[in-house]
């Protein structure tokens, strides 16, 4: 996608269509410039509100179309991208090549970048017979936006489609060494430092928590950690993500139906790997330290069985009463060796529980963690960024929840109450109390189950953007 800025009255740019957002029963308020445009076509009245997501291209000339933005007082960032991406999705159904964009509410055009790449991510990646008509050729802003910015939006949104494509990616084609090769090709790009443990080597470094969930699967894994230095001085950002390529389960095995969707089970460890491709952008004045497990959970014969007892790299030992509660294992090592490497702020991104659908549906992520101040930093951020989130707590009491009596935890608590934040808990015995961390368990909202007008069904990148803008925040402070 091609994008140009342009002043040039909205009547007058050249463009297969030309999109103009309006605020619900605001037609009134369009600018003359547009109604010349419209030429009397439609009583706007009657066909048009201005409803959040509403679009009506215009009869005559088939290229003008007006997208409804919804009441002024409500639009922020998320609905500016989401209003730019219900364009861009109507107007490639009409085979559109080039869209000149309206930016004139725009606070940050930036958003119509980003609002339209998204909206181009198309999940049927092993389709034949490719719609090669789904993209666009170029995008026009009919606005002021400089050259840094839409270099900074097209990074974005490519980062995230990358890392939309790893998680649609079936569990056959997108092997744990598969994303391990990944990694090592952005490293090499950026010049990061990269180390990546096969099961056995990472066993040997008494990674037995890991190596554990790994053992079920003929399919080798891997542990993968990235460092970015930007200096001793500076504070270390560490993100672990959850990287279990196929979830069946293991023996404690999935019902069938639906089971298929247990590929997008590494959607954590695709979002935090690819947030090293903006590390590498940007050049923080931040430390980064990226980990992600990455293995199936697979029912072998060698497979854990509940009632095992496995041994952390943190020393501390697991008993697994359900291997299907496999996240939380195999990132127990992940935080641990994040922070060996140096991170003190730390960010989880998971799949982790079904739970989490239960408490907070699929429209927002629930994060969890040990201190306050970093927490609604990170909701902030998330807020700013269009990737909602909502806070569940963890008491002294919830302690409980871990209660083994064999080893110094269970994987599993001994009701199925309270599911997302019996995840969080088992995740807080691995943090050090002087460090920060947050726990996002995106378990529904990193994958759609029906298309948006702003966005395909299928994976959502969520937590890209999050991570981003959380990155900003310490590189300014
Ligand atoms: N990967 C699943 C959680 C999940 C569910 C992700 C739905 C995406 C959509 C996770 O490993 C899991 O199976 N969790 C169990 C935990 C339980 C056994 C305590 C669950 O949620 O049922
Ligand atoms: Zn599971
Ligand atoms: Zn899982």
């Amino acid at each position: 996608m091609k994008i140009s800025t342009t002043q040039t009255p909205i009547d007058k740019v050249s463009a297969d269509a030309i999109a103009i957002p309006v605020f619900e029963n605001d037609s009134k308020a369009l600018p003359q410039t547009v109604k010349n445009l419209m030429n009397s076509q439609v009583n706007l009245d009657n066909e048009f509100s201005g409803k959040l997501y509403e679009t009506l291209l215009l009869p005559l000339t088939s290229k003008v179309l007006l997208v409804g933005a919804g009441k002024k007082e409500d639009f922020d960032s998320r609905l500016a991208r989401n209003v730019a991406g219900t364009a861009v999705r109507r107007l490639l159904k009409s085979k559109i090549k080039t869209l000149a964009f309206d930016a004139n509410f725009y606070e940050n055009p930036s958003l119509i970048i980003e609002g339209a790449g998204l909206a181009e991510f198309d999940g049927g990646i092993y389709k034949t017979a490719k719609d090669k008509d789904l993209k666009l050729e170029e995008l026009i802003i009919v606005g002021k936006l400089a050259i840094g910015d839409i270099k900074e939006a097209l990074e974005v949104v490519e980062t995230t489609n990358w890392v939309r494509h790893l998680i649609a990616e079936p569990a056959n084609r997108l092997t744990p060494a598969l994303i391990a090769t990944e990694a090592k090709k952005i490293a090499n790009t950026y010049k990061f430092d990269i180390e990546v443990f096969s099961e056995k080597e990472a066993l040997k470094m008494g990674m037995g928590a890991f190596a554990g969930i790994a053992q079920g699967s003929h399919q080798p894994s891997y542990f993968v950690a990235m460092k970015y230095t930007a200096g001793k001085n500076y504070p270390t950002l560490g993100v672990v993500g959850k990287g279990i390529t196929f979830d069946s389960g293991g023996i404690s095995i999935k019902p069938s139906d639906k089971m298929h969707e247990m590929k997008m089970d590494m959607s954590g460890a695709a979002v935090a790997i690819g947030f090293m491709r903006l590390v590498g952008h940007l050049m923080p004045k931040v430390n980064v330290v990226v980990t992600a497990p990455l293995t199936e959970n697979l029912p072998g014969g060698g497979a854990l069985k509940p009632g095992d007892v496995v041994k952390s790299l943190s020393g501390k030992t697991i008993e697994v009463l359900n291997t299907d509660a496999e996240g939380r294992v195999v990132l127990a090592d992940g935080l641990t060796y994040a922070q060996k490497l140096g991170a003190t702020k730390i960010v989880d991104l998971a799949t982790l529980t079904g739970a989490v659908l239960v408490a907070l549906g699929t429209e927002v992520t629930g994060i969890l963690g040990n201190d306050q101040e970093f927490v609604d930093q990170v909701i902030d951020s998330g807020n700013e960024s269009g990737e909602r989130m909502w806070q569940l707590p963890i008491y002294p009491e919830h302690k409980e929840m871990l209660r083994s009596d064999i080893a110094d935890m269970a994987n599993i608590p001994p009701s199925r109450y309270g599911g997302v934040i019996a995840g969080g808990v088992f995740l807080q015995e691995f943090i050090n109390e002087k460090n920060s961390w947050a726990h996002l368990d995106i378990a529904g909202t990193a994958w759609l189950e029906g298309e948006k007008p702003y966005m395909a069904k299928g994976p959502t990148g969520v937590g890209v953007r999050t991570l981003l803008t959380l990155l900003k925040k310490f590189d300014a402070s």
